[in-house]
């Protein structure tokens, strides 16, 4: 998709289509305003009698309107102008968008971009919207026979985002970075939403490689031998149950200045989670396809950062495995050495997640990181007390949380902050070894961030439990492309 500011008034615009949004009560922002005095007052006609339905987001296509260029006159509505909210305007430019992916229309005019939403400035509008914008073009069709040759031909290419000056720079790269944060959503989508038969660790690591060769930046892809070297003997105990061979993936974005402390990006890389000899039962198993959807996460994060150009220093790092319930597979009770040398019960095979992260955790210490974060479809716990709205932080330092959590804001990819207190470590005691992998029923998401606090002691370190977040499930079963929004703002904060 191409994205362009002009400042052509609307009812001029040349394009297939030009979107406009209006208030369900009250006065007509001012794009719609002009459209409805070229057009000799159609469009408050068509909203007096009623055609427009009030909620946010609800759609009326008119045509040929006099005195309009464009064929097509695209109402979104924004609610009541009464309590016009940041969630209103979302939902309207989330349709609209959703509407232009599918529509005969090649191009169009968009205003919405330079609607006045509270609390948020224009630079914010235009990245939101040509994240949205682009994020809806997104379709996954890779494992179908028959490609729907006809819906690809739809959909407009070329949207012109409608500003008061063209030529605002800030304007220009809001916009280019909202596009490419939905350019990395949609690898980190697609990776995700791939069965698990074609999304093995190879492929993770096969497009960690292709990456790093079309933007140029280093990746290394460890193999078992590497890292039974190292000592990986948790990460190993996860990959011993199945056939696909695992892989350590490390990934150096150097964008920033060679002294510069980089960022540790960690994504949990469970290509399918059976949960191993403690089986998964088998309504929804198929879910554990998106187990590595914090790997996918760091992926499109580092598709976004490099396609920005950000001027800072990152590292990625995909511990990638199956967890299979092998005839060689690890059994609850086995005890195994962590690279850091602490000694694991395994008394669940299900809380895998936590023993590959655990390593790769340790192996971040080489980097010397200004910071080390974590991305994880780590425990189904995170739903139950957070719901599917935001992402679950944990974190050993709390100035990290709070920037996490305003990026997050600011990204409208929300995570909240779980406690990370002393007082719950005692739930993860073994009589057997330094440590169970499992604490008991309850704060299942936080005894799962203690046990990874125990291997992060050398830096600053955040959590973020993406088990809610990552995937919708049901009849819009997909990935969201979560935290790739919160992540790169991170990142372009830190740039600075
Ligand atoms: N990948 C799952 C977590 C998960 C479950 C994510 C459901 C999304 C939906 C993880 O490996 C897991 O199985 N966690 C266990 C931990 C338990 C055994 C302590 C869980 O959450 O049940
Ligand atoms: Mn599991
Ligand atoms: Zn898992």
């Amino acid at each position: 998709m191409e994205f362009t500011i002009k400042s052509t008034r609307p009812e001029k615009l040349k394009a297939g289509v030009i979107v406009a949004g209006v208030f369900a009560e009250g006065r007509l922002p001012a794009a719609a305003s002009a459209l409805d005095a070229a057009s000799d007052g159609r469009l408050s006609a068509a909203i007096a009698r009623g055609d427009l339905e009030e909620k946010a987001g609800a759609l009326l296509v008119l045509h040929d309107l006099p005195g309009v260029t464009a064929p097509r006159v695209l109402l979104v509505s924004l609610g009541p102008q009464d309590g016009f909210s940041e969630k209103a305007w979302r939902d309207a430019v989330g349709a609209a968008a959703r509407w232009l992916s599918g529509s005969a229309a090649q191009d169009a005019g968009f205003t919405l971009a330079s609607l006045a939403v509270p609390g948020r400035d224009t630079a914010w509008t235009f990245a939101q919207s040509a994240r949205l914008l682009q994020d809806a073009t997104y379709r996954y069709d890779t494992t179908r026979s028959r490609k729907d040759d006809k819906a690809a031909q739809r959909g407009a290419r070329s949207i012109a985002l409608l500003a008061e000056d063209k030529h605002d720079a800030a304007l220009k790269l809001a916009a280019e970075r909202g596009q490419a944060i939905a350019e990395g959503m949609a690898l980190s989508r697609e990776l995700a939403n791939l069965p698990a038969n074609f999304c093995t660790p190879t492929h993770l690591a096969d497009t960690a490689l292709k990456l790093g060769k079309h933007y140029k930046f280093k990746v290394e892809v460890l193999e078992r031998k590497d890292t039974e070297k190292l000592g990986m003997g948790a990460f190993l105990a996860v990959a011993r149950g199945s056939h696909q061979p695992p892989k350590f993936i490390v990934m150096e974005y150097r964008g920033g200045k060679a002294k510069d402390k980089p960022v540790v990006l960690v994504g949990k890389g469970i290509t399918f989670d059976t949960g191993g000899i403690s089986l998964k039962p088998a309504p929804e198993m198929d879910e554990m396809k998106y187990d590595m959807c914090g790997a996918a996460s760091v992926l499109g994060t580092f598709r976004a950062i490099a396609e920005m150009q950000l001027p800072i220093n990152v590292v990625g790092l995909i511990p990638a495995t199956e967890n299979m319930p092998g005839g060689g597979a690890t059994k609850p009770g086995d005890v195994v050495t962590s690279m850091s040398g602490q000694t694991i019960e395994i008394l669940n095979t299900d809380a895998e997640g936590r023993l590959i992260l655990c390593d790769a955790l340790t192996y971040a210490e080489r980097f010397d990181p200004a910071c080390v974060i974590d991305i994880a479809t780590l425990t189904g716990a995170v739903i139950i007390a957070l719901g599917k709205i935001p992402t679950g932080l944990m974190a050993n330092d709390d100035d990290l949380a709070r920037e996490l959590l305003d990026c997050g804001n600011r990204a409208a990819d929300r995570a909240w902050q779980l406690p990370l207190w002393d007082d719950y470590q005692d739930l993860l005691k073994s009589n057997f070894a330094d440590m169970g992998n499992i604490g008991g029923k309850t704060a299942g998401s936080i005894t799962a961030a203690c046990f990874l606090s125990r291997f992060t002691k050398a830096y600053k370190w955040a959590h973020l439990d993406i088990a809610g977040t990552a995937w919708v499930s049901g009849e819009a079963k997909g990935a969201t492309g979560r935290p790739v929004p919160l992540l790169c703002e991170f990142l372009i904060g830190r740039a600075r």
